[in-house]
């Protein structure tokens, strides 16, 4: 039995299995992509924290990972002013990076995290997120990796927050308009 879903929560989209089975094929692709290279994953905070973790422990490789954590100006980053709040403990010189992203909306953050991440002299470059709502992109970025994609609706848990609550839902999950 699954546990009741919070109040202002509608409906499962994914439940854990749905997820953890995703993460299990897509951590495939990674691993094959990079066998024999230096993977370094970076999660942006918070959101990525979760899937970050699951996804980790399915790449069959060595990997390091840093965290930075951005502020945007805006709800749903729809302003396009996002800077970086916390950055990366190490140099990514040489290193092939893999953003981890938990979800990737109108593309502005992901976009302004390529930028600056490109700058620093990576040997590649990537992006990998939980989730991906094209519908809603104002600027094109290449998505290299993603476990699903979901339509216009504001989601919620496995890292997904609204007002900071709900990270900690096991399932992706649509909140009521
Ligand atoms: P983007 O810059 O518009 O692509 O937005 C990316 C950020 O907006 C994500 O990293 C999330 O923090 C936040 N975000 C966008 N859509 C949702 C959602 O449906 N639920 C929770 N956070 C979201």
């Amino acid at each position: 039995m699954n546990p009741p879903l919070p109040p202002g929560v509608e409906k499962v989209l994914f439940t854990e299995e749905q997820i953890r089975r995703r993460i299990a094929e897509v951590a495939a692709e990674v691993t094959e992509k990079y066998r024999g290279r230096n993977l370094k994953l970076i999660a942006v905070l918070k959101g990525s924290i979760f899937f970050l973790a699951a996804l980790a422990r399915e790449i069959e490789i060595p990997v390091k990972i840093d965290f930075l954590a951005i502020s945007s100006f805006s709800s749903r980053g729809a302003s396009g002013a996002v800077r970086i709040a916390k950055d990366l403990d190490e140099s990514i010189d040489g290193e092939d990076v893999l953003l981890v992203e938990d979800i990737v909306d109108t593309g502005l953050t992901a976009r302004y995290l390529l930028q600056t991440l490109a700058g620093r002299g990576p040997n590649s470059l990537s992006i990998c997120t939980l989730l991906d709502r094209t519908s809603r992109r104002l600027v094109q970025v290449p998505v290299d990796f993603r476990c699903f994609e979901i339509p216009d609706r504001f989601v919620v848990g496995f890292g997904l927050d609204h007002k900071q609550l709900y990270r900690n839902l096991p399932v992706i999950a649509v909140m009521k308009p």
